[in-house]
C-alpha cells in the first residue's frame, strides 16, 4: 500500500514510518519541518534500508498535495501533520485552528478529487471530557476542553466524521492516542523536542543528562495513590504499530471507526520518575511543584475495542519506555542537531 503520511517527520511519524516500511507498505511523507528535522527520513532508512519519499511542504498547499498525487499511487493517508504544543495554543489559538483544521480540511479535499478516500488521523485522549470515569472508552463522553488544541483534535474528529455521513464511499479512522512515550530500540529516532519540553518523558530524560538541573512534579496533592497525576504511557513502537493494524481496518471497512491507543495501565509521575532511575541506573532529581492549570488527577484507556477489532495491543512494558527514552537520549543528547 503507498500511504501518504502527513507530518512523517515528526515523533510518532517517523516511528509509524518504520512500521510501514516493515509491513511492506511505502510512507510518503510531506512535512514542513516546523517541528522536526529531515534526519528523522535519514535514520528510517538507516533502519530500514529504504528511502522514503519526502515533499517538504504545507499540507494547506493543494498544489503540492496535487503534485503528490501526480508521482504516487495513494492509496489511503495517516494525517498526523499538526501542532501539538498545549500551551501554545492558549497563547496562540488562531494558529493553532488555522494550521491543524485547514490542513485537515485541504487533505480531505484533495484526497476526494482523487479517489481515494481513506483517512486514518491523529487525535488524543484530550477530546474527552473531565468528568468520565476511567477507564476511558470510546463511548465516554467527549468535549469540554480546556485548551484550544484541544479542540482542533474534537473538531477535526467531527470533520471526519461528518464526511463519512455525508458520503458512503468514505473510510475514516479516528485513533486517540493516550501518552506516547520511548523511541525505536535502535537508538536512532525519538522525540526531539524544540527547548523545554512541555511533556514528562523528555523532561525527565533531559534532566537524567543533565541538562535540567531538575524535574518539576506538578502537584502531589491528586486524588491517586502517591498524590501525582497517573497517566496511560504507550510506546511510540506500539503507537506505530496501531497504525499498520488501522490501514488493514481502513481498506475492509467504511464510514467513520474511533479507537483508543493506549495500554490500560496508569502510572504516576513518580512511578515513571522511579522505573526511569531503575532501568537506567541514573538519578533524576525532583521537586514538588504547584498543580499545572488544566490537568486532570487521572486519565487512562480501556483499549480493549482496538484489541477485538483491529487486533492490535501494546506488547512495551513500563521498562521498555524508560530504556528505549534513555537510549535515545544518552545516544543523541541534542536530538537530530549535531
Ligand atoms: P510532532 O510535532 O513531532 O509531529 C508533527 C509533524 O507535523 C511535525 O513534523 C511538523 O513539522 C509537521 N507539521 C505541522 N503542521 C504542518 C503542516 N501544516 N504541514 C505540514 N507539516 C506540518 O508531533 P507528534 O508527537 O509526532 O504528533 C503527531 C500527531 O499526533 C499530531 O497531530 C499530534 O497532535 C497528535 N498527538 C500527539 C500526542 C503526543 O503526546 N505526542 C498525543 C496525542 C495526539
Ligand atoms: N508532569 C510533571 N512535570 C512535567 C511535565 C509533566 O509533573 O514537567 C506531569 C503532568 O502534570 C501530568 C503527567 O506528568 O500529570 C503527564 O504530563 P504530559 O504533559 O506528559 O502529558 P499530558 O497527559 O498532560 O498530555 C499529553 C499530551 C497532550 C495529549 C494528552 C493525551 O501533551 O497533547 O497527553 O493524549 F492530548
Amino acid at each position: 500500500m503507498n500511504v501518504l503520511v502527513t507530518g512523517g517527520a515528526g515523533y510518532i511519524g517517523s516511528h509509524t514510518c518504520v512500521e510501514l516500511i516493515e509491513a511492506g507498505h511505502l510512507p510518503i511523507v510531506i512535512d514542513n519541518l516546523s517541528n522536526s528535522s529531515a534526519k528523522s527520513l535519514q535514520r528510517v532508512q538507516e533502519i530500514t534500508g529504504k528511502a522514503v519519499p519526502f515533499y517538504e511542504g504545507d499540507v494547506r498547499d493543494e498544489a503540492l498535495l496535487d503534485k503528490i498525487f501526480a508521482e504516487h499511487a495513494i492509496d489511503c493517508a495517516i494525517h498526523f501533520a499538526g501542532l501539538k504544543a498545549v500551551g501554545e495554543s492558549v497563547a496562540k489559538p488562531l494558529e493553532y485552528y488555522e494550521n491543524n483544521l485547514c490542513a485537515t480540511m485541504t487533505l480531505c479535499r484533495v484526497l476526494a478529487k482523487h479517489g481515494v478516500k481513506r483517512i486514518i488521523f491523529s487525535s488524543s485522549a484530550t477530546v474527552y471530557s473531565g468528568d468520565n470515569e476511567m477507564p476511558l472508552r470510546e463511548s465516554s463522553k467527549t468535549g469540554n476542553c480546556t485548551n484550544p488544541y484541544g479542540w482542533t483534535k474534537y473538531m477535526g474528529e467531527q470533520i471526519l466524521r461528518d464526511i463519512a455521513k455525508a458520503d458512503p464511499e468514505w473510510s475514516v479512522v479516528n485513533l486517540r492516542y493516550f501518552n506516547p512515550v520511548g523511541a525505536h530500540e535502535s537508538g536512532k529516532i525519538g522525540e526531539h523536542p524544540n527547548g523545554i519540553p512541555n511533556n514528562l518523558m523528555p523532561f525527565i530524560s533531559q534532566t537524567a543528562i543533565g541538562k535540567r538541573d531538575h524535574l518539576n512534579v506538578f502537584g502531589n496533592d491528586y486524588p491517586t495513590p502517591d498524590g501525582t497525576g497517573v497517566r496511560d504511557y504507550i510506546h511510540v513502537v506500539d503507537l506505530a504499530k496501531g497504525h499498520v493494524a488501522a490501514i488493514d481496518y481502513l481498506m475492509r471497512h467504511t464510514g467513520e471507526g474511533v479507537f483508543n491507543l493506549g495500554t490500560g495501565h496508569g502510572y504516576s509521575v513518580l512511578d515513571m520518575v522511579h522505573a526511569f532511575e531503575e532501568a537506567n541506573g541514573v538519578r533524576v532529581p525532583y521537586e514538588i511543584a504547584p498543580r499545572r492549570p488544566g490537568d486532570l488527577p487521572t486519565c487512562y484507556a480501556d483499549p480493549s475495542k482496538s484489541r477485538e477489532v483491529l487486533g492490535w495491543e501494546a506488547t512495551h512494558d513500563q521498562n521498555d519506555m524508560c530504556r528505549d527514552s534513555w537510549r535515545w537520549q544518552s545516544w543523541n543528547p541534542n536530538g537530530y542537531d549535531e
